[in-house]
Parts: C-alpha cells; structure tokens; sequence
C-alpha cells in the first residue's frame, strides 16, 4: 500500500455536524459552525476530523439514510461551504474525511424510486429485490407491500435503507446477480462517481460506514473484499493519496484489501476481536441504562486482565502490520460514551492507552472533556445511541454556548446538570481531562515511536495482574487500572515524562503503581 506521510502523525476529530456548533442560530450545528471552530479543534491537537453524514437526507437514520450523495444538506449548508471547509483545514495543514454511505440509501433516493417501479429501466437491478411481493429471500431482511413493484426489497439497517445491489458470492436465485455481473458493476461505478466527486473538491478521504456488508451471502467476505479491491484501482488511478478508514473492525480483511485503517470495535456481525473486554465489557439494561455488570479491563473493580484482549489483537496487528493502521477510538455516534461506566481516574488511563498505542486514534466530539451520556428520547433513529449526540458544551452561556438560537430549537437539549462540564471551564482547571488529551496528543506529536507507527511490543502482561506494560521504540508505557498495588521490574534505566496515579520509581524498578497510567523514556 502506497505510504500516506500525514497519516503518521495524524489524530483525528470526529464530528456529528447536527451537535457541534450552530453559526446561524437554527438550533442545528452546521459547516460555518465547524469552521468557526477549527481553531479549537487544532488547539487540541487533532490535525485531521471526520465528520458524521452531511448530506441531502430524509434524516430516518441521522443522514445514514442518503438521498443525494453529491449535495450537502441544507440544515448544514452548501456544497461550498464544504469546499471552504476544506480549504480552511488545508491552510492549517489538516485533513478532512467525509462519511461514504455505500451499502444502501434511503428509500428516498432516485436510484431507489425509480428501481420500486413495476417497469424495467436502469436502476431496475440497483437495488436487490425477489421476484415476488411475498419472498422474503434466506438470511436476509426484505420489506414488501411498500411499492408498485412485485417484489421485496432487502436492507441494510432500518426498513428506510434499501441495500444497493454488489452481488451475491454464490447465486442460488434466479433474481441475484453474481458479483461480477455488470448490474454489480453498475453499482460499484456509481459509488465511484461519488468518491471521485468529493476527492475532486478536495475532500481528503472517507469513513466508510457497514464496509463489510457489500455483497450478500458472503462467507469471509471475499466477494465484499473484491469489491473494493476494485474500487480502490479506479479511485486511485485519479487520487493516489485518497485515504479510507472502515467500520469493518477486522484489520485482517480490511486492511489486506486496501483500507488505510480500520476501526477497532466488536461488532456483533464480526464475532470478536478483544475490543470488548477493555471497555465495553459490561451488561447494561437499554430501557432502564441499569449497569449489571461491568467487567471490563480498564474498570478498577474488575479481576479481568488484558489478556483476553492481547490475545485477539496481537493476531490482528501482527497480520496487518505492513498494511495499515488499526485505528481506536475514544467512542464514537453509535456508543455510550464512556463517562456513564468510568470514572475520571479510569478514564485517564484509557485514554493514556488510547494515545499512545500505534494506529491512528480518534477523538469523539465532547469527550475530551467528559461530556456526559443522556438519558433522552430517541431522536432521527438515535434509539439508545441518541444519548451520546447531544450539543457540544463551550461555556456557560445561553444553550451551552452550542447556539444562540431557541432552546426549543435544539437538535438535542443540552446537559443542564449545574456542574456540567464545558469546554471554557475545562480551560480553567489543570487537572481537566481537556489537559490530560492536549498533553497526551502532543507526546505524540512530539516523538516519532508514539505515532501511528507500527513498533509495539508487550513488555508485562501476566494472568492474575491488571499490570500491563508495553513498548514503543525508546518509550515504555505502563497501564495500572487497579487499586491493587504491583511492581514492574525495568530493563534499564528510565524517567517519568508523563503520568497519572501513584508509584515509586526506583533504579530500575517501579514500585507500588496503583490506577496508574505512566509514559516512561529509556534514558540514553
Ligand atoms: C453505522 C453507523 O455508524 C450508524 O450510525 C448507522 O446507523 C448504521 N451504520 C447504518 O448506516
């Protein structure tokens, strides 16, 4: 894969552009409002943002429901506001993936309009539909009784997001088409012309949401795999420097068909990749968001070692390391944001892992001040996941500073707890976690073995211990989630440049680190 130079240093952003910033008082934020706001977003020390669907869109899935791929949503803007947009972050040396939509639409879209028509034309196979109103196909999701069309429709997600049609791996029905059929071509190209269109304004890349779900039937998602193998060869012929990030959340697949990173979550259609057991290792109640259980690595109380996940990723990034970055993230639009299951302390040892470990990390909207997950109805097909879209908290004037619109306006409320957190009163404490994420971004920034690069080696990882410890380059990074105190003998001699929590550092040894996350250097 051709080496993309910024995405060694990069730290990404991520915006949901409806809870940003709202520069026209509409209560929705919108392009102006991020521009507005670059300057903020670099004094943290992101130099790249991806930015959640912004364009022409019924909104049923938060702009996961697609209507016009080439047009910006007017609550946002217009295309050249994007265009600005991009050009402002390129002035800073930034970069800019948009959000590409490409296993379905909204059954809004033209393409599906005119595919729901009883009559044959074009985009009569751009979409997978059966050949009866009443056959719903084997392992899939279909709706019928909707149209005009004697047929049922299969979707990706919700009822209002029709999959567009890449073909089957093994046709066993008279109305699928093979992958390389010119109908799955048809679709591909077109997803093309849309990758092309934005590269052409200057946009630096994509997010590339559901990545594995292309083809249907797909077991190892080789036919999906191929798919982008060839997508990739048309885009890049015109844009060689085009970078993709997939939710795919398997570095093996992703990364070996020409993704630059992929993210590392567990997805239920993936089974496991280890991701789980460091944070997201609990049993919450969705209606009433009661924690049963958590046992997660990075929870305090857990016994849970990290084990359980070295296991799966050191298989994934050892696969993959010649190939690209795995790519954590703080959260992201579709997770509870952490502050509901960690504490303060707790979470400044996950991010200290998250920063410091290679790959490409991402920084959730919010989080590097703790916003808060709420409790609130569902919004634009948010379900549980609304509650970690609210409006970003600047300060403390009218609607958190997010708008000076109406409050009854607001995409989402704010967080109108009294203590909540903004970022004008993170500023105002050194111990903020605001500090914590500027101060472990720019250890990254500074030294070239802290970056995406991908030279990690575990130094102490034991069963029984919550003690981990690894290695990057010249740098050593100790992780303690425990109270519990433990000791970790040293192989030479090294300082503290950075750290959280308690220990002792002796000759080398380290004693009695309790919830701890400490960035040590090899003295020379
Ligand atoms: C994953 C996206 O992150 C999520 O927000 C969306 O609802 C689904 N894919 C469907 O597009």
């Amino acid at each position: 894969m051709k080496k993309i130079e910024w995405l060694e240093d990069a730290v990404f952003y991520e915006i949901y552009p409806q809870s940003f910033y709202d520069s026209n008082k509409d209560g929705i934020g919108d392009i102006q409002g991020i521009i507005e706001k670059l300057d903020y977003v670099e004094s943290l020390g992101c130099n790249a943002i991806w930015m959640n669907p912004c364009f022409d869109s019924p909104f049923r899935d938060a702009g996961y429901d697609v209507r016009d791929y080439k047009k910006i949503a007017s609550r946002y803007g217009t295309n050249s506001d994007l265009e600005e947009l991009v050009k402002k972050m390129h002035e800073k040396n930034m970069h800019l993936l948009l959000d590409l939509v490409p296993c379905h639409t909204s059954e809004e879209h033209p393409w599906f309009l005119e595919s729901a028509k009883q009559e044959r034309n074009s985009y009569s196979q751009r979409y997978i539909w059966t050949n009866g109103a009443f056959d719903k196909p084997n392992n899939l999701t279909a709706v019928g009784g909707e149209y005009e069309r004697n047929g049922t429709y299969v979707i990706s997600f919700f009822n209002c997001q029709p999959s567009l049609n890449y073909g089957f791996s093994k046709v066993t029905e008279s109305w699928q088409c093979s992958t390389n059929s010119k109908e799955a071509y048809a679709t591909q190209d077109a997803i093309i012309e849309v990758m092309k269109y934005w590269l052409s304004k200057g946009v630096d890349g994509f997010r590339v949401d559901m990545a594995a779900c292309l083809v249907k039937n797909d077991d190892g998602e080789v036919g999906t795999q191929a798919a982008w193998k060839r997508m990739f060869g048309e885009v890049r012929k015109e844009y060689p420097n085009a970078v993709f990030v997939s939710e795919w959340s398997n570095p093996t697949r992703a990364l070996k068909c020409g993704f630059n990173m992929d993210f590392y979550l567990d997805h239920g259609w993936n089974g496991g990749n280890g991701y789980h057991h460091l944070l997201r290792d609990q049993d919450i109640d969705l209606n009433t968001y009661q924690i049963k259980k958590d046992v997660s690595y990075f929870k305090t109380e857990s016994k849970q070692s990290i084990l359980p996940f070295l296991k799966e990723y050191l298989s994934n990034y050892k696969e993959t390391k010649e190939d690209g970055y795995i790519s954590f993230i703080t959260d992201n639009h579709d997770m509870i944001r952490i502050t509901k299951f960690f504490s303060l302390e707790e979470i400044k040892i996950i991010y200290g892992f998250i920063f410091t470990m290679p790959g490409v990390p991402f920084l959730y909207y919010g989080d590097e001040i703790g916003m808060r997950y709420l409790e609130i109805p569902t919004k634009e097909g948010g379900y549980h996941r609304t509650g970690s879209r609210t409006p970003m908290q600047w300060n403390h004037t009218k609607n958190l500073g997010f708008s000076s619109g109406n409050k009854e306006d607001l995409y989402l409320p704010v967080d109108e707890k009294h203590s909540t957190i903004t970022v004008e009163s993170a500023l105002e404490n050194p111990n903020s976690l605001y500090y914590h994420v500027q101060k472990l971004i720019s250890f990254r920034h500074a030294h070239k073995d802290l970056q995406s690069i991908n030279n990690f080696k575990v130094y102490y990882a034991k069963k029984n211990s919550k003690l981990f410890a690894y290695k990057r380059g010249e740098f050593l990074i100790v992780l303690s989630p425990s109270l519990n105190e433990e000791n970790l003998k040293l192989d030479g001699e090294y300082e503290v440049i950075y750290s959280v929590g308690k220990y002792n550092l002796e000759f080398k040894k380290i004693k009695n680190i309790t919830q701890a996350f400490l960035l040590l250097k090899r003295r020379k």
